[in-house]
C-alpha cells in the first residue's frame, strides 16, 4: 500500500529514469513510475522548491513536516560544514562532544517542566522506539516489571520500525509485517467531525475520548500498561486537534495508573503549533517527548527522546544503564545544524510568526468552505487538514474506488502540476494536508488557497 499518493509526473527525464532503475522510494507504488517520470526536486529557496526543469512549487508540506526555517539557509549549511571540518563524528557512547552537549542543554531549556534529559536518535521512529524501551526498562528497575504495554490512538502514525510500527495504528501499513510487537493497545482518536453522537458538545467529547484511555488501561490491567502515546495534534487522519481539557484529563488518568504520557511531537514540536513543544500549546506536562524533523529543519537528520528527571533517576546509580544506543544518534554535524536552525528560530521569532498568523491561515483555508467538496477544515498553528466529502450535509465520504480515483488518480498530481506540493492522504477519510515552512505569511496562504480552489473545483467536476 502507498501512504502518500503518487504525484506522477508525465515527462521522463534522465535522472527520473535512473531513479526508476535504482532508487527505492519510500511508501511508493513503484509501478506508477514505470515510465521513469519520477519528480526530481533539485533546489530550494525559502518556502519554494524547484524541479530540474526550473519549475517552482510552493512547499506546502515543509518537505515532510520538516523544513520549518525554509529552504536554502546558507548559515545552517555553513554550520554543518564547519562542524564536519572540526569533528565529523564521534559517538555518544560513553563520550560526548560539544554540539550534542550544548544542544541538549538548549532543548532542556525550551522543554516544559522537568524534561531535562535528551537521548539523541537519528529520526522519529527511533525516538518512539526509544521511549517504549525506556518505559519498559524504567518500570523493570522500579519494581513494576509487568508494565510493558503501550496505548495509542486509531489511525495514528508513529513510525515504521517494528516497535514504532506496533504503536502506529494504520492497518494498511502493518498487516504485511505481522506479527508485530505485542502489547500495543488502540483507543479512539479525537476526530470530532466524525463523532456525531456528541453533537456539538466538545466538552462531552473530550471526557469520552479521555475516558476511553482509562477504559483501555482498566481492560488490559493497569499493572501491564507502561505508556500512552499521543500527538498534540494527530497528523494521520488529517490534523485532529485535542478537544478542550483532553490532555489534562489524560494526564490525570496517567497519574492515577502510573502510566507514562509520551507526547509524540515528531511533527508538532519546534514551532509547528507556534510553541517549542505542542505540550506547551495545550498546557500539559508529558513524561517523555519524542522529536525529530523540525529540530534541524531537515538540513541534517536528527531525532531525540526527551525524558523527565524521574525517568533518568534509576539510571544514575551503580552499574545501571539504559541498554540502548544508535551509532549516529546525536551526530555532531546534525547537532551543529540544529543549533544554527534554533538560532534562526530565535532571531526571526518563527514561533511568534506562527502565533500571529495562525488565525489568518485558518480563515484563508476556511474560504474553501464554499466548495461542495470541502467538508471540514481543522488544525492549529501551521498544520491544517481539509477533509473532502461527497456530501457536505450528510458528511458522506468517498468509497475506496472514488478515493483512489480522486486522490491518487487526480488530486496529488494536479496540485503538484499547479505549483503546490502538499499531501493528499486517505489513511483515514480523504484529506489534503498543509504544513508550510514557519516563515510563510498571507501571500503564501493566498497562493495555497487559490491553487486548492482551482484544483478542488476541477476534482468535483470529475467525480
Ligand atoms: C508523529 C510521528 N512519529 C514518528 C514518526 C516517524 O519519524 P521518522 O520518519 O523520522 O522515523 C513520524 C513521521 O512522520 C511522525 O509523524
Amino acid at each position: 500500500m502507498t501512504v502518500t499518493p503518487d504525484p506522477v509526473h508525465e515527462a521522463p527525464t534522465p535522472l527520473g529514469t535512473t531513479a526508476r532503475d535504482h532508487l527505492w522510494m519510500h511508501f511508493t507504488r513503484l509501478s506508477a513510475y514505470a515510465d521513469g517520470g519520477v519528480p526530481v526536486i533539485v533546489r530550494g529557496d525559502g518556502p519554494y522548491v524547484y524541479d530540474q526543469d526550473g519549475r517552482r512549487y510552493l512547499d506546502g508540506l515543509s518537505g515532510l513536516f520538516v523544513v520549518q526555517a525554509g529552504h536554502g539557509r546558507r548559515e545552517i549549511a555553513q554550520a554543518a560544514a564547519r562542524q564536519a571540518e572540526q569533528l565529523a563524528f564521534f559517538p555518544l557512547w560513553s563520550y560526548a562532544h560539544p554540539t550534542a552537549i550544548e544542544l541538549a542543554e538548549r532543548m532542556a531549556g525550551y522543554a516544559p517542566g522537568d524534561l531535562n534529559r535528551i537521548f539523541f536518535t537519528t529520526g522519529g521512529s527511533e525516538a518512539v522506539e526509544s521511549a517504549w524501551k525506556l518505559a519498559r526498562q524504567y518500570f523493570k528497575k522500579t519494581g513494576k516489571p509487568n508494565k510493558h504495554k503501550v496505548v495509542s490512538r486509531d489511525i495514528a502514525y508513529h513510525g515504521t520500525t517494528m516497535g514504532a510500527l506496533s504503536v502506529t495504528s494504520l492497518p494498511g501499513i502493518k498487516a504485511d509485517f505481522e506479527p508485530l510487537v505485542p502489547g500495543a493497545i488502540k483507543v479512539p482518536n479525537t476526530n470530532f467531525y466524525r463523532a456525531p453522537e456528541h453533537g456539538d458538545d466538545l466538552e462531552a467529547f473530550s471526557v469520552w475520548a479521555a475516558e476511553e484511555i482509562r477504559r483501555a488501561i482498566d481492560r488490559e490491567g493497569p499493572e501491564t500498561v507502561a505508556a500512552v502515546y499521543l500527538e498534540p495534534v494527530q497528523n494521520s487522519g488529517g490534523c485532529f486537534p485535542p478537544p478542550p481539557q483532553y490532555f489534562q484529563r489524560v494526564r490525570q488518568i496517567c497519574d492515577e495508573y502510573d502510566v507514562l504520557l509520551v507526547s509524540d511531537e515528531v511533527i508538532c514540536a519546534f514551532g509547528r503549533l507556534g510553541e517549542w513543544f505542542g505540550a506547551q500549546r495545550y498546557d500539559y506536562q508529558p513524561d517523555i517527548v519524542t522529536v525529530a524533523k523540525g529540530l534541524t529543519s531537515g538540513y541534517a537528520p536528527l531525532g531525540a527522546m526527551i525524558a523527565s528527571d524521574r525517568l533518568i533517576e534509576p539510571f544514575l546509580h551503580g552499574t545501571e544503564s539504559f541498554a540502548h544506543g544508535i551509532t549516529f544518534g546525536g551526530h555532531p554535524v546534525s547537532c551543529a545544524v540544529a543549533m544554527a536552525n534554533l538560532d534562526v528560530f530565535e532571531r526571526e521569532d518563527l514561533l511568534g510568526n506562527v502565533r500571529r498568523n495562525t488565525d489568518a491561515f485558518r480563515s484563508t483555508l476556511e474560504k474553501l468552505y464554499d466548495l461542495p467538496i470541502v467538508g471540514d477544515v481543522r488544525g492549529d498553528g501551521y498544520f491544517f487538514g481539509i477533509e473532502l466529502v461527497k456530501d457536505k450535509a450528510s458528511r458522506e465520504t468517498f468509497d475506496d474506488a472514488e478515493s483512489e480515483r480522486l486522490l491518487r488518480g487526480f488530486l496529488s498530481k494536479a496540485l503538484f502540476d499547479a505549483g503546490l506540493y502538499c499531501r493528499a492522504d486517505d489513511r483515514g477519510d480523504p484529506v489534503v494536508q498543509l504544513a508550510p515552512p514557519l516563515t510563510c505569511d498571507q501571500q503564501h496562504f493566498d497562493e495555497m488557497e487559490q491553487i486548492l480552489r482551482d484544483v478542488l473545483t476541477e476534482a468535483w467536476k470529475r467525480l
